[in-house]
């Protein structure tokens, strides 16, 4: 089992192993002190692996307690964080007991804001069951839903107790689901690993890709909890995709907004001279190999529009991250005023098309 340790304060740890679903009870016990939980998931989850869950709790000593929502994206709200709270009111969860985020990044994301305002904050164990639940949501403590004004809009930096992450469980996901996944894992590798660029184009094992992003992410975490510097790098490709899922009514899946954002955040640089020349093309062809989008009909002036009401925006500055060279990206400020110029070369490449 590989156990990878995210060093914030308290640190906690990522166990990774396939087939680690039927003993999260166990490995829960050694983590938290108490011994009721409340086992989050969405009507879509649940089927699959819900009382494998509660039965892997029951048999490690836990009293199990589960709350199910219907999945999508109108669900991740603060009236199903309400309902999560009351449910756990009602199951008698107490300040020293947990909650349970089972299921993809909505799960993780809402769970995590439920587990820290319940009684002042109470212990969440991530187990995530989709690639991109377990490569990056479920690491790093961000927890959020959205608001009527868009999207993530309301939530707060919590971390997880454990992240249990066995990935039998991806075998139930949808080739778009899976591919979406695999988006976040080619934005690693060019952010900072050109190693893992080749595993992913050699389809190596998939355990041990999970691994490298995890080992990643909880670097990158632990030098920055609170996302006011490097930590921004893992936003590569989001600033632009999230512009996308917004332009799409959020009818793309998010790892496909952030595969388009990539290419355009790559495309662009390239073009300005930042980055060297080849990095645009073997991030395309890595993308298309997993049958990503890699274009978008909406043109370059209408994705940085959308692209200013990020959050990530700070005052007259948006921090743009840019791949420099292969397996190597970098920050990069630059005027909101000069975002649409910027990424105007990408129409007819990556945009407007
Ligand atoms: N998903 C980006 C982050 O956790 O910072």
């Amino acid at each position: 089992m590989e156990k990878l340790t995210v060093a914030v304060q308290p640190p906690y740890n990522v166990l990774l192993e396939k087939g680690l679903l039927t003993r999260a009870g166990s490995a829960a016990a050694e983590a938290v002190k108490g011994r009721h939980v409340m086992i989050v998931a969405d009507d879509g989850v649940a089927p699959l692996y819900l009382d494998r869950a509660v039965s892997s709790f029951e048999a490690a000593g836990f009293r199990a307690d589960s709350f199910v929502f219907p999945q999508g994206e109108t669900h991740k709200s603060l009236q199903t964080v309400e309902q999560v709270l009351l449910a756990a009111d009602r199951a008698g969860i107490t300040r020293s007991d947990g909650f349970v985020a089972l299921g993809g990044g909505l799960t993780g994301d809402l769970t995590g804001l439920a587990a820290a305002l319940y009684l002042r904050g109470v212990d969440l164990i991530q187990i995530p069951t989709t690639l991109l639940a377990m490569v990056d949501a479920s690491v790093g403590g961000k927890t959020a839903v959205n608001l009527a004004a868009g999207k993530n809009l309301c939530g707060v930096f919590s971390q997880p107790r454990l992240v249990i992450a066995d990935p039998d469980t991806l075998s139930t996901l949808s080739p778009a689901l899976f591919a979406e996944g695999m988006a976040e894992v080619i934005k690693y590798g060019a952010i900072c690993d050109a190693a893992l660029l080749d595993r992913v184009a050699r389809h190596t094992d998939l355990t041990a890709v999970i691994a490298d992003c995890i080992r990643i992410k909880a670097d990158i975490v632990c030098r920055d909890e609170r996302d006011l510097g490097q930590r921004q790098l893992l936003n590569l490709g989001h600033t632009f995709g999230h512009a996308l899922e917004k332009l799409n009514s959020f009818s793309i899946y998010h790892g496909e907004g952030v595969a388009v954002g990539l290419l355009i955040a790559a495309f662009a640089a390239e073009k300005h001279g930042l980055c060297q020349t080849g990095v645009y093309a073997e991030l395309r062809r890595l993308l298309s190999d997993w049958r990503l989008p890699v274009s978008t009909s909406f043109d370059a002036r209408t994705v940085a529009q959308n692209a200013l009401n990020d959050k990530k925006r700070q005052g007259d500055r948006i921090t743009l991250v840019l791949p420099v060279r292969r397996g190597r990206s970098e920050l990069y400020p630059l005027p909101t005023g000069e975002l649409a110029s910027f990424i105007a070369c990408c129409d007819g490449e990556v945009t407007g098309l």
